[in-house]
Protein backbone atom coordinates (compact mmCIF):
# COMPACT_ATOMS: atom_id res chain seq x y z
CA UNK A 1 0.00 0.00 0.00
CA UNK A 2 1.49 3.04 -0.85
CA UNK A 3 0.38 6.03 1.57
CA UNK A 4 1.30 9.45 0.68
CA UNK A 5 2.73 12.31 2.17
CA UNK A 6 0.75 15.32 1.96
CA UNK A 7 2.25 17.82 0.35
CA UNK A 8 4.08 21.21 1.37
CA UNK A 9 4.31 24.04 -0.91
CA UNK A 10 6.59 26.22 -0.54
CA UNK A 11 6.38 30.07 -1.95
CA UNK A 12 9.30 29.99 -3.69
CA UNK A 13 7.59 27.57 -5.98
CA UNK A 14 5.00 29.85 -7.24
CA UNK A 15 7.30 31.01 -10.12
CA UNK A 16 7.42 27.83 -11.69
CA UNK A 17 3.79 26.24 -10.55
CA UNK A 18 2.05 29.62 -12.47
CA UNK A 19 3.32 28.28 -15.36
CA UNK A 20 1.13 27.11 -17.78
CA UNK A 21 1.78 23.17 -18.32
CA UNK A 22 2.07 22.27 -22.02
CA UNK A 23 1.36 18.94 -21.55
CA UNK A 24 -0.57 17.21 -19.00
CA UNK A 25 0.81 14.77 -16.53
CA UNK A 26 1.86 11.79 -17.87
CA UNK A 27 1.58 8.55 -15.96
CA UNK A 28 4.79 6.88 -17.37
CA UNK A 29 7.12 5.66 -14.48
CA UNK A 30 10.71 6.93 -15.39
CA UNK A 31 12.49 4.19 -13.20
CA UNK A 32 10.61 1.28 -11.36
CA UNK A 33 12.79 -1.01 -9.76
CA UNK A 34 13.03 -3.29 -6.52
CA UNK A 35 15.74 -5.00 -5.37
CA UNK A 36 16.74 -8.85 -4.89
CA UNK A 37 15.93 -9.09 -1.08
CA UNK A 38 18.96 -9.03 0.92
CA UNK A 39 18.84 -12.09 3.47
CA UNK A 40 18.04 -10.26 6.82
CA UNK A 41 20.25 -11.54 9.31
CA UNK A 42 23.53 -12.49 7.46
CA UNK A 43 25.48 -9.80 8.57
CA UNK A 44 26.51 -8.23 5.81
CA UNK A 45 25.66 -6.88 2.31
CA UNK A 46 28.31 -9.49 -0.23
CA UNK A 47 26.59 -11.66 -2.42
CA UNK A 48 26.71 -15.42 -1.39
CA UNK A 49 30.24 -16.43 -1.17
CA UNK A 50 29.39 -19.70 -2.94
CA UNK A 51 28.84 -17.09 -6.22
CA UNK A 52 32.03 -15.40 -6.07
CA UNK A 53 33.90 -18.66 -5.25
CA UNK A 54 32.29 -20.32 -8.51
CA UNK A 55 33.32 -17.11 -10.93
CA UNK A 56 37.23 -19.19 -9.78
CA UNK A 57 36.39 -22.60 -10.08
CA UNK A 58 36.64 -22.77 -6.67
CA UNK A 59 34.27 -24.05 -3.57
CA UNK A 60 33.44 -22.24 -0.37
CA UNK A 61 32.86 -24.68 2.47
CA UNK A 62 32.13 -25.22 5.94
CA UNK A 63 31.72 -27.86 8.88
CA UNK A 64 28.49 -28.47 9.46
CA UNK A 65 26.45 -29.68 12.20
CA UNK A 66 22.83 -30.86 11.76
CA UNK A 67 21.56 -30.31 14.95
CA UNK A 68 22.86 -26.61 14.76
CA UNK A 69 20.70 -25.73 11.84
CA UNK A 70 17.22 -27.47 13.44
CA UNK A 71 17.63 -25.50 16.33
CA UNK A 72 19.13 -22.26 14.80
CA UNK A 73 17.46 -20.72 11.82
CA UNK A 74 20.39 -18.02 11.02
CA UNK A 75 22.78 -20.94 10.89
CA UNK A 76 20.81 -22.40 8.96
CA UNK A 77 19.97 -19.12 6.45
CA UNK A 78 23.69 -18.58 6.47
CA UNK A 79 24.83 -22.27 5.64
CA UNK A 80 22.40 -22.27 2.51
CA UNK A 81 23.39 -18.82 1.17
CA UNK A 82 27.06 -18.89 1.61
CA UNK A 83 28.09 -22.50 1.28
CA UNK A 84 28.44 -24.76 -1.81
CA UNK A 85 30.58 -27.18 0.15
CA UNK A 86 29.78 -29.16 3.36
CA UNK A 87 32.02 -30.69 5.63
CA UNK A 88 30.36 -33.00 8.48
CA UNK A 89 32.01 -31.43 11.20
CA UNK A 90 31.16 -34.80 13.42
CA UNK A 91 28.55 -37.06 11.44
CA UNK A 92 31.18 -39.23 9.05
CA UNK A 93 33.70 -40.01 11.80
CA UNK A 94 34.29 -43.72 12.95
CA UNK A 95 33.01 -43.42 16.10
CA UNK A 96 29.31 -41.68 14.97
CA UNK A 97 29.26 -44.58 11.87
CA UNK A 98 30.61 -47.21 13.41
CA UNK A 99 30.13 -47.15 16.82
CA UNK A 100 29.60 -51.13 17.58
CA UNK A 101 31.63 -53.47 15.02
CA UNK A 102 30.20 -54.13 11.81
CA UNK A 103 27.01 -52.20 13.03
CA UNK A 104 26.51 -48.76 10.58
CA UNK A 105 24.79 -45.91 12.12
CA UNK A 106 24.01 -43.39 9.47
CA UNK A 107 21.19 -41.10 10.28
CA UNK A 108 23.30 -38.10 11.05
CA UNK A 109 25.52 -39.05 7.52
CA UNK A 110 22.13 -39.18 6.01
CA UNK A 111 20.89 -35.69 6.99
CA UNK A 112 23.83 -33.99 5.58
CA UNK A 113 23.86 -35.83 2.74
CA UNK A 114 20.25 -34.27 1.66
CA UNK A 115 20.54 -31.19 3.23
CA UNK A 116 24.00 -30.42 0.98
CA UNK A 117 21.56 -32.32 -2.01
CA UNK A 118 18.60 -29.63 -1.31
CA UNK A 119 21.24 -26.59 -0.92
CA UNK A 120 23.23 -28.21 -4.47
CA UNK A 121 26.42 -28.47 -1.99
CA UNK A 122 29.19 -30.77 -2.73
CA UNK A 123 30.15 -33.10 -0.08
CA UNK A 124 34.01 -33.01 1.30
CA UNK A 125 34.18 -36.41 3.41
CA UNK A 126 35.27 -36.46 6.30
CA UNK A 127 37.13 -38.97 8.20
CA UNK A 128 37.75 -42.47 7.09
CA UNK A 129 40.73 -43.44 9.19
CA UNK A 130 41.83 -41.25 12.14
CA UNK A 131 43.02 -41.92 15.37
CA UNK A 132 40.75 -39.52 17.11
CA UNK A 133 36.76 -39.74 17.99
CA UNK A 134 37.74 -43.78 16.76
CA UNK A 135 35.46 -46.03 18.28
CA UNK A 136 37.08 -47.94 21.35
CA UNK A 137 35.87 -51.21 20.28
CA UNK A 138 38.58 -50.38 17.31
CA UNK A 139 41.22 -48.65 19.52
CA UNK A 140 41.19 -51.80 21.54
CA UNK A 141 42.48 -54.13 18.72
CA UNK A 142 45.40 -55.52 19.28
CA UNK A 143 46.46 -57.86 16.04
CA UNK A 144 47.45 -56.59 12.90
CA UNK A 145 45.60 -58.34 10.05
CA UNK A 146 42.29 -57.74 12.66
CA UNK A 147 43.49 -53.92 12.79
CA UNK A 148 43.45 -54.23 9.03
CA UNK A 149 40.27 -55.85 8.72
CA UNK A 150 38.64 -53.46 10.70
CA UNK A 151 39.92 -50.51 9.12
CA UNK A 152 39.45 -51.89 5.86
CA UNK A 153 35.54 -52.62 6.82
CA UNK A 154 35.39 -49.34 8.04
CA UNK A 155 36.56 -47.89 4.82
CA UNK A 156 33.74 -50.13 2.67
CA UNK A 157 31.16 -49.27 4.68
CA UNK A 158 30.81 -45.53 5.00
CA UNK A 159 32.32 -44.85 1.81
CA UNK A 160 30.77 -47.85 -0.04
CA UNK A 161 27.46 -46.07 1.04
CA UNK A 162 27.91 -42.78 -0.36
CA UNK A 163 29.77 -43.68 -3.53
CA UNK A 164 29.50 -41.55 -6.74
CA UNK A 165 27.86 -39.01 -4.33
CA UNK A 166 31.12 -37.55 -2.55
CA UNK A 167 33.33 -34.65 -3.55
CA UNK A 168 36.77 -36.10 -2.12
CA UNK A 169 37.18 -38.03 1.30
CA UNK A 170 39.72 -37.26 4.07
CA UNK A 171 41.24 -41.33 3.95
CA UNK A 172 43.59 -40.35 6.83
CA UNK A 173 43.65 -37.63 9.05
CA UNK A 174 46.76 -36.50 11.34
CA UNK A 175 48.78 -39.31 10.99
CA UNK A 176 52.26 -37.08 11.17
CA UNK A 177 53.87 -35.65 14.19
CA UNK A 178 55.68 -32.22 14.54
CA UNK A 179 58.87 -33.51 13.74
CA UNK A 180 57.87 -35.58 10.96
CA UNK A 181 57.74 -38.95 12.53
CA UNK A 182 55.12 -40.79 12.46
CA UNK A 183 51.76 -40.31 15.19
CA UNK A 184 52.04 -43.64 17.12
CA UNK A 185 48.64 -43.98 17.17
CA UNK A 186 47.28 -47.34 17.79
CA UNK A 187 46.85 -48.08 13.82
CA UNK A 188 50.46 -47.08 13.51
CA UNK A 189 51.43 -49.13 16.61
CA UNK A 190 49.56 -52.67 15.25
CA UNK A 191 49.69 -52.02 11.57
CA UNK A 192 53.39 -50.64 10.87
CA UNK A 193 53.82 -48.29 8.33
CA UNK A 194 52.10 -49.49 5.12
CA UNK A 195 48.69 -48.66 6.92
CA UNK A 196 48.10 -45.36 5.46
CA UNK A 197 49.11 -47.15 1.50
CA UNK A 198 46.54 -49.68 2.61
CA UNK A 199 43.50 -47.37 3.22
CA UNK A 200 44.15 -45.11 0.09
CA UNK A 201 43.76 -48.57 -1.68
CA UNK A 202 41.06 -49.53 -0.13
CA UNK A 203 38.82 -46.32 -0.49
CA UNK A 204 39.67 -45.91 -4.30
CA UNK A 205 38.10 -49.39 -4.50
CA UNK A 206 35.17 -48.31 -2.26
CA UNK A 207 34.53 -45.12 -4.10
CA UNK A 208 36.24 -44.90 -7.60
CA UNK A 209 34.77 -41.45 -7.99
CA UNK A 210 35.72 -39.91 -5.03
CA UNK A 211 39.02 -37.45 -4.70
CA UNK A 212 41.37 -39.25 -2.07
CA UNK A 213 42.88 -36.99 0.36
CA UNK A 214 45.46 -36.85 3.53
CA UNK A 215 44.42 -34.21 5.81
CA UNK A 216 46.31 -32.61 8.37
CA UNK A 217 47.13 -29.96 11.09
CA UNK A 218 49.87 -27.32 11.50
CA UNK A 219 51.38 -28.34 7.92
CA UNK A 220 49.94 -25.01 6.64
CA UNK A 221 53.99 -23.93 6.60
CA UNK A 222 56.99 -25.58 5.08
CA UNK A 223 58.42 -27.08 8.01
CA UNK A 224 59.29 -30.65 9.14
CA UNK A 225 55.66 -31.99 9.46
CA UNK A 226 54.59 -30.67 5.95
CA UNK A 227 57.72 -31.57 4.55
CA UNK A 228 57.25 -35.45 6.09
CA UNK A 229 53.46 -35.15 4.29
CA UNK A 230 55.32 -34.09 1.02
CA UNK A 231 57.35 -37.01 0.91
CA UNK A 232 54.74 -39.53 2.01
CA UNK A 233 52.43 -37.93 -1.60
CA UNK A 234 55.68 -37.65 -3.54
CA UNK A 235 56.42 -41.72 -2.86
CA UNK A 236 52.81 -42.32 -3.15
CA UNK A 237 52.57 -40.51 -6.96
CA UNK A 238 55.83 -42.62 -7.84
CA UNK A 239 54.55 -45.78 -6.60
CA UNK A 240 51.19 -45.99 -7.95
CA UNK A 241 49.31 -45.40 -4.74
CA UNK A 242 46.11 -43.57 -5.33
CA UNK A 243 46.10 -40.16 -4.06
CA UNK A 244 44.55 -37.01 -5.07
CA UNK A 245 44.78 -33.99 -2.78
CA UNK A 246 45.67 -32.77 0.44
CA UNK A 247 44.05 -31.27 3.06
CA UNK A 248 45.42 -28.07 5.51
CA UNK A 249 43.19 -27.85 7.76
CA UNK A 250 44.79 -24.14 9.20
CA UNK A 251 43.70 -24.27 12.54
CA UNK A 252 45.44 -20.69 13.15
CA UNK A 253 46.20 -19.06 16.22
CA UNK A 254 46.12 -15.07 15.24
CA UNK A 255 49.33 -13.66 14.36
CA UNK A 256 50.82 -17.09 13.47
CA UNK A 257 50.16 -17.71 9.56
CA UNK A 258 53.07 -19.01 8.26
CA UNK A 259 55.14 -16.78 5.78
CA UNK A 260 55.34 -20.05 3.51
CA UNK A 261 52.08 -21.07 3.13
CA UNK A 262 51.64 -20.24 -0.12
CA UNK A 263 54.70 -21.97 -1.27
CA UNK A 264 53.97 -24.47 0.64
CA UNK A 265 50.60 -25.10 -1.02
CA UNK A 266 51.76 -24.64 -4.37
CA UNK A 267 54.75 -27.08 -3.88
CA UNK A 268 52.10 -30.13 -3.22
CA UNK A 269 50.06 -28.94 -5.96
CA UNK A 270 53.39 -29.21 -8.48
CA UNK A 271 53.24 -32.94 -7.19
CA UNK A 272 50.53 -33.60 -8.89
CA UNK A 273 47.21 -33.33 -6.17
CA UNK A 274 44.61 -30.93 -5.20
CA UNK A 275 45.26 -28.54 -2.23
CA UNK A 276 42.41 -27.72 -0.17
CA UNK A 277 42.08 -25.33 2.88
CA UNK A 278 40.16 -27.81 4.78
CA UNK A 279 39.42 -26.36 8.81
CA UNK A 280 40.00 -22.44 8.35
CA UNK A 281 39.35 -20.98 11.84
CA UNK A 282 42.16 -18.30 13.29
CA UNK A 283 41.88 -18.25 17.16
CA UNK A 284 41.89 -15.20 19.16
CA UNK A 285 42.90 -14.91 22.86
CA UNK A 286 39.68 -13.17 24.48
CA UNK A 287 38.54 -10.53 25.23
CA UNK A 288 39.70 -9.81 20.91
CA UNK A 289 41.29 -6.45 20.99
CA UNK A 290 41.16 -4.36 17.93
CA UNK A 291 44.63 -4.98 16.90
CA UNK A 292 44.29 -8.64 17.26
CA UNK A 293 40.61 -8.69 15.25
CA UNK A 294 42.69 -6.34 12.32
CA UNK A 295 45.19 -8.89 11.94
CA UNK A 296 43.26 -11.83 12.20
CA UNK A 297 40.85 -10.34 8.65
CA UNK A 298 44.30 -9.94 7.01
CA UNK A 299 45.05 -13.76 7.77
CA UNK A 300 41.65 -14.87 6.59
CA UNK A 301 41.96 -12.74 3.64
CA UNK A 302 45.73 -13.75 3.01
CA UNK A 303 44.80 -17.76 2.96
CA UNK A 304 41.95 -16.99 0.98
CA UNK A 305 44.34 -15.11 -1.66
CA UNK A 306 46.74 -18.28 -1.59
CA UNK A 307 44.47 -20.56 -2.20
CA UNK A 308 42.72 -18.40 -5.27
CA UNK A 309 46.07 -17.98 -6.84
CA UNK A 310 46.92 -21.46 -7.01
CA UNK A 311 44.74 -23.47 -9.87
CA UNK A 312 45.03 -27.00 -8.33
CA UNK A 313 43.54 -25.25 -4.84
CA UNK A 314 40.13 -26.31 -5.19
CA UNK A 315 39.05 -23.35 -2.15
CA UNK A 316 38.70 -22.95 1.32
CA UNK A 317 36.39 -25.01 4.46
CA UNK A 318 35.74 -22.58 7.38
CA UNK A 319 35.41 -24.80 10.56
CA UNK A 320 31.75 -23.82 11.37
CA UNK A 321 29.99 -20.43 10.87
CA UNK A 322 29.65 -18.71 14.22
CA UNK A 323 31.61 -18.18 17.32
CA UNK A 324 28.39 -19.60 19.11
CA UNK A 325 29.38 -23.08 18.36
CA UNK A 326 33.37 -23.09 17.85
CA UNK A 327 35.13 -26.38 18.69
CA UNK A 328 38.20 -23.55 19.80
CA UNK A 329 36.68 -22.77 23.66
CA UNK A 330 36.83 -26.57 24.14
CA UNK A 331 40.18 -27.57 22.94
CA UNK A 332 41.55 -23.44 23.97
CA UNK A 333 39.78 -21.83 27.07
CA UNK A 334 40.18 -18.39 26.89
CA UNK A 335 39.86 -18.13 23.12
CA UNK A 336 37.55 -18.18 20.57
CA UNK A 337 36.51 -15.33 18.03
CA UNK A 338 37.67 -17.83 15.37
CA UNK A 339 35.74 -17.41 13.01
CA UNK A 340 34.18 -14.54 10.52
CA UNK A 341 30.58 -14.58 12.26
CA UNK A 342 30.50 -13.60 15.87
CA UNK A 343 27.88 -14.91 18.51
CA UNK A 344 25.07 -12.80 16.99
CA UNK A 345 25.71 -13.27 13.60
CA UNK A 346 27.22 -9.30 13.33
CA UNK A 347 30.39 -10.08 11.23
CA UNK A 348 33.90 -9.07 12.25
CA UNK A 349 36.22 -7.54 9.64
CA UNK A 350 37.42 -11.02 8.55
CA UNK A 351 34.12 -11.38 6.54
CA UNK A 352 34.67 -8.52 4.95
CA UNK A 353 38.57 -9.52 3.82
CA UNK A 354 37.29 -13.12 2.47
CA UNK A 355 34.80 -11.81 0.57
CA UNK A 356 36.93 -9.23 -0.99
CA UNK A 357 39.63 -11.30 -1.49
CA UNK A 358 37.10 -13.74 -3.45
CA UNK A 359 35.94 -10.82 -5.45
CA UNK A 360 32.63 -10.79 -3.87
CA UNK A 361 30.44 -8.41 -5.28
CA UNK A 362 28.14 -5.81 -2.69
CA UNK A 363 24.39 -6.60 -3.52
CA UNK A 364 22.38 -5.39 -0.49
CA UNK A 365 22.56 -4.20 2.57
CA UNK A 366 23.91 -4.96 5.85
CA UNK A 367 20.39 -3.57 7.28
CA UNK A 368 18.20 -5.61 4.91
CA UNK A 369 16.76 -3.07 3.12
CA UNK A 370 14.97 -3.65 0.32
CA UNK A 371 13.12 -0.60 -1.90
CA UNK A 372 11.38 -0.10 -4.70
CA UNK A 373 11.17 3.40 -6.60
CA UNK A 374 8.95 4.95 -9.08
CA UNK A 375 9.62 8.12 -10.78
CA UNK A 376 6.91 9.63 -12.72
CA UNK A 377 6.14 13.08 -14.24
CA UNK A 378 3.39 14.97 -12.70
CA UNK A 379 3.73 18.29 -15.19
CA UNK A 380 5.73 19.16 -18.30
CA UNK A 381 5.91 22.52 -19.61
CA UNK A 382 8.54 24.24 -22.10
CA UNK A 383 11.00 25.06 -19.36
CA UNK A 384 10.88 22.64 -16.47
CA UNK A 385 8.86 19.97 -14.97
CA UNK A 386 7.81 18.05 -12.00
CA UNK A 387 8.85 14.63 -10.88
CA UNK A 388 7.04 12.76 -8.16
CA UNK A 389 9.19 10.16 -6.50
CA UNK A 390 7.80 6.88 -4.45
CA UNK A 391 10.10 5.14 -2.30
CA UNK A 392 8.58 1.77 -1.02
CA UNK A 393 9.81 -0.52 1.62
CA UNK A 394 9.73 -3.54 0.15
CA UNK A 395 11.57 -5.57 2.87
CA UNK A 396 10.77 -6.74 6.59
CA UNK A 397 12.54 -4.03 8.78
CA UNK A 398 11.36 -0.84 8.81
CA UNK A 399 13.47 1.57 7.00
CA UNK A 400 14.29 4.31 9.61
CA UNK A 401 15.91 7.54 7.56
CA UNK A 402 16.21 7.98 3.81
CA UNK A 403 18.66 9.36 1.06
CA UNK A 404 17.74 9.10 -2.28
CA UNK A 405 20.33 10.19 -5.02
CA UNK A 406 19.52 10.34 -8.33
CA UNK A 407 20.65 12.06 -12.05
CA UNK A 408 19.61 14.36 -14.06
CA UNK A 409 19.45 15.30 -17.51
CA UNK A 410 22.61 17.09 -18.04
CA UNK A 411 22.09 20.70 -17.85
CA UNK A 412 18.84 20.76 -15.63
CA UNK A 413 18.94 21.76 -12.85
CA UNK A 414 16.81 21.81 -9.20
CA UNK A 415 14.57 24.57 -8.98
CA UNK A 416 12.45 23.79 -5.21
CA UNK A 417 11.15 20.41 -3.87
CA UNK A 418 8.55 19.39 -1.23
CA UNK A 419 8.49 16.42 1.67
CA UNK A 420 12.37 16.41 1.78
CA UNK A 421 15.74 17.75 1.83
CA UNK A 422 16.91 18.37 -1.58
CA UNK A 423 21.18 18.94 -2.63
CA UNK A 424 22.24 18.99 -6.17
CA UNK A 425 26.12 18.66 -6.74
CA UNK A 426 27.04 18.61 -10.74
CA UNK A 427 23.91 16.23 -12.11
CA UNK A 428 23.50 14.02 -8.81
CA UNK A 429 20.66 15.36 -6.78
CA UNK A 430 20.30 13.88 -3.76
CA UNK A 431 16.74 14.08 -1.00
CA UNK A 432 16.82 13.17 2.15
CA UNK A 433 13.55 12.64 4.45
CA UNK A 434 12.09 15.19 6.71
CA UNK A 435 11.35 14.51 10.40
CA UNK A 436 7.71 13.67 9.46
CA UNK A 437 8.45 11.21 6.82
CA UNK A 438 11.58 9.39 8.22
CA UNK A 439 10.50 5.99 9.12
CA UNK A 440 9.37 3.61 6.33
CA UNK A 441 7.37 0.74 8.17
CA UNK A 442 7.36 -2.75 6.30
CA UNK A 443 4.86 -2.73 2.95
CA UNK A 444 4.22 1.04 3.65
CA UNK A 445 6.20 4.27 1.23
CA UNK A 446 6.79 7.61 1.19
CA UNK A 447 6.30 10.30 -1.42
CA UNK A 448 7.81 13.63 -2.44
CA UNK A 449 8.19 15.42 -5.63
CA UNK A 450 10.32 18.44 -6.98
CA UNK A 451 10.63 21.05 -10.04
CA UNK A 452 13.51 21.07 -12.31
CA UNK A 453 14.57 23.49 -14.47
CA UNK A 454 15.32 22.50 -18.53
CA UNK A 455 17.86 24.34 -19.32
CA UNK A 456 17.55 23.67 -23.17
CA UNK A 457 17.44 19.40 -22.57
CA UNK A 458 13.91 18.32 -22.84
CA UNK A 459 14.27 15.02 -21.46
CA UNK A 460 12.90 14.22 -18.01
CA UNK A 461 14.99 10.84 -17.72
CA UNK A 462 16.27 10.17 -14.28
CA UNK A 463 19.27 7.58 -14.13
CA UNK A 464 20.87 5.91 -11.37
CA UNK A 465 18.72 5.84 -8.38
CA UNK A 466 20.03 4.54 -5.11
CA UNK A 467 18.25 4.59 -1.40
CA UNK A 468 20.75 4.84 1.33
CA UNK A 469 23.56 3.67 -1.30
CA UNK A 470 21.66 1.24 -2.61
CA UNK A 471 21.53 0.54 -5.84
CA UNK A 472 17.40 0.96 -7.33
CA UNK A 473 17.60 0.87 -10.42
C1 LIG B 1 36.42 -31.34 15.93
C2 LIG B 1 34.98 -30.90 16.03
O1 LIG B 1 34.89 -29.57 15.59
C3 LIG B 1 34.46 -31.02 17.44
O2 LIG B 1 33.06 -30.78 17.47
C4 LIG B 1 34.76 -32.40 17.99
O3 LIG B 1 34.38 -32.45 19.34
C5 LIG B 1 36.23 -32.73 17.84
O4 LIG B 1 36.59 -32.62 16.49
N1 LIG B 1 40.72 -31.61 13.21
C6 LIG B 1 39.76 -32.31 12.54
C7 LIG B 1 38.34 -32.13 12.93
O5 LIG B 1 40.07 -33.00 11.58
O6 LIG B 1 37.59 -33.30 12.74
C8 LIG B 1 38.18 -31.65 14.33
O7 LIG B 1 36.81 -31.37 14.57
C9 LIG B 1 39.05 -30.44 14.58
C10 LIG B 1 40.49 -30.76 14.36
Amino acid sequence: MRKRTALVAFAATLTLLAQPAQALPQEAPLAQASLAAATPGIGHDYEPLRDAAARSGKTFGFAYAPHIANSDAKYKAIAQREFSMVTAENNMKWDATEPRRGQFTFNGADEIMSFAAANNQKVYGHALVWHAQMPAWAKSITNRDDMRKAMNDHIKGVAGRYKGKIEAWDVVNEAFEWDGSRRPSELQKVMGNSWIEEAFRTARAADPNAKLCYNDYSTDGINSKSTAVYNMVKDFKARGVPIDCVGFQTHLIVGQLPASNKQNLQRFADLGVDVRITELDIRIQLPASQQALQTHATEYGQVVKNCWEISRCTGVTIWGISDKYSWIPQVSPGWNAALPWNDNYSTKPALASVANAMGAKKNGSSTGLVCGISAKVGANWSTGYTTDIVIANKGTTPIDGWTLQTTLPDGQKLATGWSGQFTQNGQRLSVSNTSFNKTIKPGESVSFNFNTTKNGNSSTALRNFTVNGQQCT
